[in-house]
């Protein structure tokens, strides 16, 4: 039996280079060798301030950019479709020490960017690892696939799981683990100090679905040698181009290109030609593959809905094991 990955993403409406090569990529790599669940977390993105009109539409963007790049339909779901995890969130709220909820780094730098005009942080922000634990026991998930960001959060969800086990005296959920695969950390090109982010603005990501001319012109302007990087070190933005070169799969454009560069006659031109057409040969099938999705949106919907209803039998399923155990009373369906 194949073991059980389970991932989850903030729907957000752009998907950069960053976004696919530090997380989907890797997503769409593992639905050959694991019983992949993916979500869509709408319930997660709420807990900061956000814009009611847009999020619904934000999340199907999102989940149309997914499939475009290669996740199966069938692993798919959105997370506001699958009620459940809310529920089991409450369940284990009265399993999560307070404390550790308070210390959780994430929090900390969270609530100091959310605290708008009138100083709001919602409570939700503060919960929010407890609702990402309920997401990934709630399908007992061997694998979690996460960034090291992330390595906090499973820890929490470890405990729950451990502190919900030994009072019901049962060893009922898996306690995950992380999955860190090799995902590159992309940079900015337009200041490769930085890393690639939406929220740094326009010049510091490059979109998955820009337009060929775009994505060269962009690749062109890479910020590569500013001059202050010690005599015989790569500098963050060159260094930068080869990630992105190798993270295309180019592998012997990247050995050759290598070679040249430790010859000392690496010209960026060259390097910025290579990487731009690379990307283009990368993510030309992804622009004709969402164009083709954006053409038949009812049936996207309709898919999705359909694949979430599946998955969220599974999660039904575990609802009501914990509700037994937990001494709750169960709803006849
Ligand atoms: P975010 O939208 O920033 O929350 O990121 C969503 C996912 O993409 C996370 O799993 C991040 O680890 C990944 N990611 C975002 N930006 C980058 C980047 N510049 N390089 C590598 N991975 C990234
Ligand atoms: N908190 C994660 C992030 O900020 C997203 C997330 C929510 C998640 N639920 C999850 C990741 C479950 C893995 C498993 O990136």
């Amino acid at each position: 039996m194949k073991k059980r990955v389970l991932s989850a993403i903030q729907p957000t409406g752009d998907m950069h280079l960053g976004n696919y090569f530090g997380a989907v990529k890797n997503w769409v790599d593992l639905q050959k060798d694991y019983d992949c669940t993916y979500g869509v977390v709408d319930y997660h993105a709420i807990t900061m301030p956000y814009d009611p009109v847009k999020l619904r539409q934000t999340t199907w963007d999102f989940i149309t950019n997914l499939l475009a790049v290669g996740v199966e339909a069938n692993h798919l779901f959105i997370q506001s479709l699958v009620p459940e995890h809310t529920e089991l969130c409450w369940i284990f709220n009265c399993f999560t020490s307070y404390g550790q909820l308070t210390r959780m780094t994430q929090f900390k730098d969270k609530s100091k960017e959310s605290k708008g005009e009138d100083g709001f942080i919602s409570a939700g922000l503060l919960d929010y690892p407890v609702l990402q634990a309920a997401d990934i026991l709630i399908y007992r998930a061997d694998y979690v696939p996460v960034g090291k960001d992330q390595e906090q959060h499973l820890e929490l969800a470890r405990n729950i799981a451990l502190r919900f086990n030994n009072q019901v005296g049962k060893e009922y959920f898996v306690l995950p683990e992380t999955l860190f695969t090799e995902t590159p950390k992309i940079l900015s090109t337009a200041d490769p100090t930085r890393k690639m982010s939406k929220s740094a603005g326009e010049k510091h990501h490059i979109n998955v679905f820009a337009d060929p001319q775009v994505i060269r012109k962009q690749i062109k302007s890479a910020v590569t040698d500013t001059g202050d990087t010690p005599a015989g070190k790569m500098s963050p933005g060159v260094a930068n181009l080869f990630e992105l070169l190798k993270a295309c799969g180019e592998k012997e454009a990247y050995d050759a290109l290598m070679s040249t560069y430790r010859a000392g006659q690496l010209k960026y031109v060259d390097l910025k030609e290579t990487v731009g057409e690379a990307l283009v040969k990368l993510t030309t099938p992804f622009r004709e593959r969402k164009k083709e999705l954006q053409a038949s949106k009812k049936e996207v919907k309709e898919q999705i809905k359909a694949s979430s209803a599946e998955i969220r039998k599974r999660a039904q399923e575990t609802v009501k094991e914990v509700k037994e155990l937990a001494g709750l009373i169960n709803v006849k369906y």
